[in-house]
């Protein structure tokens, strides 16, 4: 037996046994003698009728994830859910009729979940770079919005006096998570520093608003509570001294970040965070959440086909999904488990799976340890609800890939292939 090759047969199955866990939980992806089923239809089927790439979500797992959250973070504040992740209006459908709002970061995101019929009163606008147009728009159709300056507070002010406002803070608390996507340290351009934040409330009442939220979001991929209980510590020391000058704030945005599993360990464990909220918050204060990964991240799945295999110093399978397709990997070194849709029977080899885009950070994966695909076999790139198509573009002139939600056993066209 050649070295490594042992390892390798062992990872595999280690994979497909943490795989068959983690859909057994999600009750979403999995095989079926050998091949791939996502809701019980193969995903091959889906590939033949609809071409691929293509991005195949599964509606009972979005389902799955907000009635956890409903039954945990639910039962001690409201939920909004972060556009930002996907917005995908049948989504957005879904989601917003399980009774959750939004969290949205520009006009476009607002009026997708209006369109969404989510009711006004549950959509928040944050972001650090609002427009005046953008606020206006907001304050127009009575939406809440969390401010991310003093400056940003000043306009608000100037375009309506009296309007409610959350002031986002900054609570100098690293969120261990990829560099790109932590936002709770000075380093970071979110948010009022905690010092300063008492000041920015003060000037905010002085110009006529009414600031009576706190909120926070402190990254994304979170995986342990640590950072949240952290912060939290923070943001209430804050409350108390606003309280004490007689500033009432009675509400508490706590921001999404809720880390899933991508092939290991498991989903951040949002029952901790509501123990921990439900022993430390005063009595009678609000709570919102804005989770965005935790709730599609698991539905979807990128179904791409092998184009052609190069076997040299490493062996390249390269697929028709392009990294303009899927950045996770090529923009924070994220790994996604990647299987075949057709199992074969053979010896697992090392395979670094790239796609056609001119860049070698085109790369979904090296070594990923499975029987060399033939040409024309199709492989599904996992956990990719989230940030895959929202993050999608049309670099080396690709067309956007189309969309399939799976409900109630069928596939639905959610989204034509672009042009
Ligand atoms: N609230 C605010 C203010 C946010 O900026 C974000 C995400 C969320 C909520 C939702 O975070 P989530 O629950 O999804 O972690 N593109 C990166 C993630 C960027 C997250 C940006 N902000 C990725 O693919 O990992």
């Amino acid at each position: 037996m050649q070295p490594g090759r042992a390892d390798h047969r062992l990872v595999q199955s280690q994979m497909c046994r943490i795989v068959l866990e983690r859909t057994r939980m999600n009750n979403d992806l999995i095989y079926q003698s050998s091949d791939l089923m996502l809701d019980r239809l193969p995903l091959a089927t889906i590939a033949r009728k609809y071409g691929t790439p293509v991005y195949v979500y599964s509606a009972s797992s979005i389902r799955g994830q907000v009635t956890r959250l409903m039954q945990s973070l639910g039962t001690i504040g409201s939920l909004r859910y972060a556009v930002k992740a996907n917005g995908n209006p049948a989504l957005l459908a879904l989601i917003f009729s399980m009774g959750i709002g939004a969290d949205t970061v520009s006009r476009g995101e607002i009026q997708a979940a209006l369109d969404a019929r989510c009711p006004a009163d549950r959509i928040v606008f944050s972001g650090v770079g609002k427009t005046p147009d953008e606020l206006a728009f907001a304050l127009d159709h009575g939406i809440f919005i969390n401010a991310e300056s003093e400056e940003e507070l000043t306009a608000i002010a100037r375009l309506r006096a009296g309007a409610h406002v959350g002031i986002r803070i900054n609570p100098g608390v690293d969120a261990r998570t990829h560099h790109y996507i932590t936002t709770g340290t000075e380093e970071n351009k979110f948010g009022i520093p905690v010092d300063a934040a008492p000041d920015a409330f003060r000037l905010a009442m002085d110009a006529g608003l009414v600031p009576d939220t706190i909120s926070c979001h402190i990254g994304s991929q979170i995986t342990s509570l640590e950072p949240y209980r952290k912060s939290l510590a923070r943001l209430l020391e804050l409350h108390d001294s606003l309280m004490g000058d007689g500033i009432p704030v009675s509400s508490l945005d706590i921001g999404g970040g809720f880390g899933i599993n991508y092939g290991e360990g498991a989903d951040f464990a949002v029952e901790d965070l509501q123990a921990l909220l439900r022993r430390d918050v005063p009595q009678g204060m609000k709570l919102w959440f804005e989770p965005g990964r935790y709730i599609v991240g698991h539905a979807g799945t990128l179904v791409t086909r092998v184009l052609y295999r190069k076997r040299y110093a490493r062996t390249f399978v390269i697929v028709d999904a392009g990294m303009n397709d899927l950045i996770r990997p090529a923009l924070y070194q994220a790994h996604h488990a990647i299987l075949p849709v057709t199992r074969r029977d053979a010896e697992p080899t090392p395979c670094d799976i790239v796609g056609p885009v001119c860049e070698s950070a085109d790369c979904f994966d090296r070594d990923v340890p499975m029987p060399l695909p033939e040409q024309g076999d199709l492989l599904a790139i996992c956990d990719t609800g989230a940030y895959g198509w929202s993050m999608s573009s049309t670099y080396n002139g690709r067309p956007l890939l189309p969309e399939v939600l799976i409900e109630d056993g069928e596939p639905v066209l959610i989204r034509e292939r672009g042009l």
